[in-house]
């Protein structure tokens, strides 16, 4: 298939552009390259021996994706281009609305404009709040927000939705996102984060390569089994070879969609840091830190139907997650900067 993948140099984006050229899909990148760099593509074809198409391009520019549909006739596209900080979103929240909401109109105006009605949307478990039960199924009701960018998840998967009862033509597929850590096994792709990182794996890392010097462990007074917060992280590599699912799906015309990619299984915050030290052998320094605003106890997946309608399951552990995050950041101390 010739899919265009929007933010398609970014963490999620980059690896899924791997797994995809891998089985034999035509890419072509649409990034502006505000939070990743154009050294990415190159590296993906050292790792694939293929080099997708890539446009230095704006998702808010409609003229730019309106010459992109005219030029090719894309049977799908998988839209990851977006602003994901979420401090940075309660600061700034019309700069996070504008990017990823009116971007997101654009883009499916300019899809439905020119015949192109196929698309998978990377949305978050942000949308279920303070989930109502776990392990969280996509039957679980979706909650109140804790900042913009998880409303924007939560609108634009709304506005998904809508386009595709006003249109039966349209195929969506709304994935929610656990907490994606790890990077390719080759070590030569992975997250860079700009600036001090927000997300644990990140931080744990960068103390690791010794950029930071000890991990604030955000409360340990949750009701969880060692009073740390308790996440369901995922293999982004296992995150990247469930869009490649999701597009079958998308081909078979599966109208709208929704699923959970997670693994089923929680860790917390000190499991995080225990199976790191195990895997690597380097030693990460804590201190307890108070709770960070916004947190919830506890969150994982119930992954059971993407296993039962896409084929998809997270083949790869928490060991292989933290040992494959650790060669990216050593191979890389400063991301892509030589
Ligand atoms: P990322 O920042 O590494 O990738 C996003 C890419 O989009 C970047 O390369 C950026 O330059 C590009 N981009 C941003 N705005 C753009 C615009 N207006 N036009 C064109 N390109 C633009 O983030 P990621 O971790 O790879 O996340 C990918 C998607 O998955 C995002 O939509 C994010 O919100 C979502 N998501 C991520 C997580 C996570 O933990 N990483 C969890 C749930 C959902
Ligand atoms: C956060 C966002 C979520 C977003 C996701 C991926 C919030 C409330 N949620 O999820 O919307 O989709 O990132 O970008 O911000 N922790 C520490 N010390 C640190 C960093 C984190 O103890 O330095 C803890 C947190 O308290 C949490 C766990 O580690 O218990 C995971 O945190 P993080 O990686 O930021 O992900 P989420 O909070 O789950």
């Amino acid at each position: 298939m010739k899919i265009l993948v929007t933010g398609g140099t970014g963490y999620i984006g980059s690896h899924t552009v791997v797994e995809l050229l891998t089985e034999g899909h035509e890419v072509t990148i649409l990034d502006n390259l505000s939070n990743s760099d154009e050294r990415v593509v190159d590296r993906i074809e050292a790792i694939t021996k293929v080099r997708p198409g890539f446009v230095n391009g704006d998702i808010r520019d409609k003229e730019t994706l309106d010459r992109i549909f005219t030029d090719t006739a894309y049977d799908a596209v998988i839209h990851f281009a977006g602003l994901k900080a979420v401090g940075e979103s309660v600061q700034k929240p019309l700069m996070y609305y504008e990017n990823n909401i009116a971007g997101t109109l654009n883009l499916l105006k300019s899809m439905g404009e020119n015949g192109c009605k196929n698309i998978i949307f990377s949305s978050s478990a942000t949308v279920y709040g303070t989930p109502a039960f776990v392990p969280i199924t996509e039957e679980c009701p979706k909650g109140t927000c804790t900042n913009p960018y998880g409303w924007t998840k939560s609108m634009i998967e709304q506005i998904m939705t809508d386009l595709y009862i006003s249109d039966n033509e349209w195929n969506v597929v709304l994935l929610r996102y656990f907490n994606p850590i790890g990077a390719h096994e080759s070590g030569t792709i992975g997250e860079n984060p700009n600036g001090i990182p927000n997300n644990l794996m990140p931080y744990v890392t960068q103390v690791a390569v010794g950029r930071l010097k000890e991990l604030g462990v955000f409360g340990n007074d949750y009701n969880t089994h060692d009073g740390t917060g308790v996440r369901d992280y995922i293999h982004v590599v296992d995150l990247a070879i469930g869009h490649v699912k999701a597009l079958s799906k998308l081909q078979a015309g599966s109208g709208l969609s929704i699923y959970n990619l997670g693994t089923g299984q929680g860790y917390s915050v000190l499991d995080i840091v225990k199976n790191f030290e195990e895997a690597t052998g380097v030693k990460i320094p804590y201190v307890i830190k108070p709770r960070r605003p916004g947190d919830i106890d506890e969150c994982y997946a119930d992954p059971s139907k993407a296993e039962k309608e896409l084929g998809w399951k997270a083949e790869r552990g928490i060991r292989e997650m933290c040992a494959d995050s650790w060669r990216w950041q050593k191979n890389n101390p400063n991301g892509y900067d030589d």
